[in-house]
């Protein structure tokens, strides 16, 4: 005991991005239209989102941010150019389902989709930056859920398996790094964006969302095993929207309104980690006439396969009570909302800005399932200001991740295991959540405006300087 850990040689440090807040060209060569194709800037967009959609094709006059998006699908090299620049170690992205099976259920892939991740992947590995992939980050294509229901159906359990082997067996020699259902634990709040589902009259949404989840679970833990069999060096985890959880008071009842929440969002990653449905869930399930339909294999499976690492964002933590008064002081967050915590602040999207919640989470996690962790995401949403010298003083993005680096540190200091970090939109993105572009995260300005003007020309940040230094030295100064 004579050392204290520091950011550890080979951290990967990078960003972290998802095909449809990037790349655009959405029916370009062969791929066919995703969920996220039709979900509009605007008040519709959340609407969309939560399964209440009445049309599968685009409408007259709404704007839909993922067609064009930041048009990655043309200027990678560019982008991966500024990465590099950066000192890039990995990158996340995902690939979408509909570039290779435009319909998902198609016979044989689409080889122009196939090619274009190709593509993508010879020009990171070209500046050793470490491909980190999702196999599916919220899109998937539109007649999987216009023809079965999406993740309602068990049949996506095939479907998907076919996919993910198919990316693994073509890739296998160029990703080492993997994830399976980017945020899982979002199923259970976003029902049409990740998982196709929209509700019908009169059906018991917790079961129709349980039992879509346990179907994403068994494929999963399929994507899992073809994973470790065709690629046996590769890494494959799984991806949680995280988040520690106060309670607003000492109130014993205050605490266990945090350990429900927090269940809420371990019980799909307790499954994908530890392979069993936990004690908890299955009271859960007997309480709210939730009945899972399993098929004989599906127990085995899950406990066979289990992840080898816990991906996860961290944007926020949260607080909560039990006194429906206090309840109604809410603020936003990242989909769940929190009771506002009068000790912190808050980004303009009313999102709580925590650091040592950071630390706090990472340390819960590593305790919870003692496998390594990586932190996909995290960062701040906020508006910025191109100056006339074309640059953007994004002072309060650096104190973000300023404040954040520390922790993680500390955490790493605390004895947990962390793989890397990439943070969220190192590339000005559309926001999921809006489906805004004034909402930025980057180290990259993207000149585009939220009317889908600009000139989507790349322009270097203040952070990006930062960034660059922080990488060069490890992390070293913390
Ligand atoms: C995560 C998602 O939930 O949060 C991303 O994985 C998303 O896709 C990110 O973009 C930030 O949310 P928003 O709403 O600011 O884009």
């Amino acid at each position: 005991f004579n050392k204290i850990n520091k950011f550890p040689d080979g951290f990967l440090w990078g960003g972290a991005t998802a095909a449809n807040q990037i790349e655009g060209a959405y029916l370009a060569n062969g791929k066919g239209l995703t969920t996220i194709d039709l979900m509009p800037k605007g008040p519709k967009r959340d609407q969309v989102s939560m399964g209440n959609l009445n049309s599968f094709e685009p409408e007259e006059g709404e704007i839909y941010p993922s067609h064009e998006a930041i048009d990655f699908y043309h200027r990678y090299k560019e982008d991966i150019a500024l990465f590099a620049e950066m000192g890039f170690k990995s990158f996340r992205m995902s690939i979408s389902w509909a570039r290779i099976f435009p319909n998902g259920d198609d016979v044989t892939p689409n080889e122009a989709g196939l090619q274009f991740y190709d593509d993508v992947f010879d020009e990171l590995l070209k500046y050793n930056i470490e491909p980190v992939v999702t196999i599916c980050h919220f899109d998937l294509p539109v007649n999987l859920a216009k023809t079965y229901g999406g993740w309602k159906n068990r049949i996506m359990i095939e479907l998907f398996e076919k996919y993910s082997k198919t990316l693994f067996e073509r890739y296998k020699t160029k990703v080492k790094y993997w994830m399976t259902f980017n945020e899982i634990n979002m199923l259970l709040h976003l029902p049409y964006t990740g998982a196709g589902i929209i509700f019908e009259e009169g059906e018991n949404k917790q079961q129709v969302l349980y039992q879509a989840a346990h179907h994403e679970l068994v494929a999963s833990a399929l994507a899992v095993k073809a994973c470790h069999e065709i690629i046996p060096n590769a890494m494959i985890g799984c991806m949680l929207a995280a988040g520690n959880v106060y309670p607003y008071s000492s109130n014993p009842e205050d605490y266990w309104e945090v350990m429900e929440m927090e269940r809420e969002s371990y019980l799909l990653i307790d499954v994908q980690s530890k392979g069993e449905y936990p004690g908890y869930a299955k009271r859960f399930f007997i309480e709210n006439g939730i009945q899972l339909q399993f098929e004989p294999g599906d127990l085995e499976i899950l406990k066979k396969y289990t992840v080898d690492y816990i991906g996860f964002s961290y944007y926020s933590s949260r607080c909560t009570s039990a006194d429906p008064e206090i309840l109604k002081n809410y603020t936003d967050g990242n989909v769940f909302g929190s009771v506002i915590n009068p000790y912190l602040e808050t980004s303009e999207w009313g999102w709580t800005i925590d650091p040592k919640g950071m630390r706090i989470t990472c340390n819960q996690l590593h305790e919870r399932y003692n496998k390594p962790l990586f932190i996909v995401e995290n960062g701040l949403g906020a508006k910025d200001t191109l100056l006339d010298n074309d640059t953007v003083e994004d002072d309060y993005r650096i104190k973000y991740l300023d404040l954040h680096f520390a922790e993680i540190a500390e955490a790493i200091k605390d004895g947990v295991d962390i793989i890397g970090y990439t943070s969220w939109g190192p590339i000005d993105l559309v926001s999921n959540g809006t489906g805004e572009m004034k909402k930025r995260y980057g180290f990259i300005y993207v000149d585009k405006n939220n009317d889908g003007s600009g000139t989507l020309r790349r322009i270097r940040k203040k952070s990006f300087h930062w960034y660059k230094d922080i990488i060069a030295n490890n992390g070293a100064g913390y």
